[in-house]
């Protein structure tokens, strides 16, 4: 009895600890370590004109594979951002997501789980080809904070 409560108690630990969470409630995707086979690039890397909060362009919606919004689960903003592109990549057979987009304080749109959107949430969402930076804005103050876009080649 006691065994099992702390089983348990560590498998609610583990599972509010990753964004399984998020699996559940949107049937995500899971989260797999990259192959060191796969190409990770930055699309602002050619440039110093990164703005340090921004925000996918609404012209990059039309690319859009798949979004999440959640609550941040961990303060460091590289493991979650790192989680994401994981999702990427194993994303439907791992070579139809392209990029991701990872942030904290990004609004989310309207009718995303019947939410009437506008709040801010951290956000992973995942784009069918690779970025640019016009498919990035400047973000309005204190929204899109340690934004951090990728894309992945297989
Ligand atoms: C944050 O996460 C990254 C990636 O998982 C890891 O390398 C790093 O050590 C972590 N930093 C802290 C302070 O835990
Ligand atoms: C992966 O899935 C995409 C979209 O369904 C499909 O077009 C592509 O042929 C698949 N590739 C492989 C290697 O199965």
């Amino acid at each position: 009895m006691l065994l099992s409560t702390a089983v348990f108690a560590a498998f609610a630990t583990l599972t509010s600890a990753l964004p399984t969470s998020l699996k559940a409630r949107a049937g995500g995707p899971a989260i797999k370590p990259i192959p060191a086979s796969c190409t990770v690039a930055d699309p602002f890397a050619q440039t110093t004109s990164a703005p340090s909060n921004f925000l996918p362009a609404p012209s990059a919606k039309s690319v859009e594979l798949y979004a999440a919004y959640y609550p941040s689960f961990t303060t460091n903003t590289t493991k979650m951002a790192e989680q994401c592109l994981q999702q990427c990549y194993s994303y439907g057979n791992s070579t139809e997501c392209k990029g991701a987009f990872w942030a904290e304080n990004v609004a989310v749109p309207k009718g995303y789980y019947g939410s009437p959107g506008g709040q801010l949430e951290t956000a992973c969402v995942m784009y069918t080809r690779p970025l640019t930076e016009a498919d990035f804005e400047a973000a309005p103050k204190g929204q899109g904070t340690s934004a951090t876009a990728r894309n992945i080649a297989c």
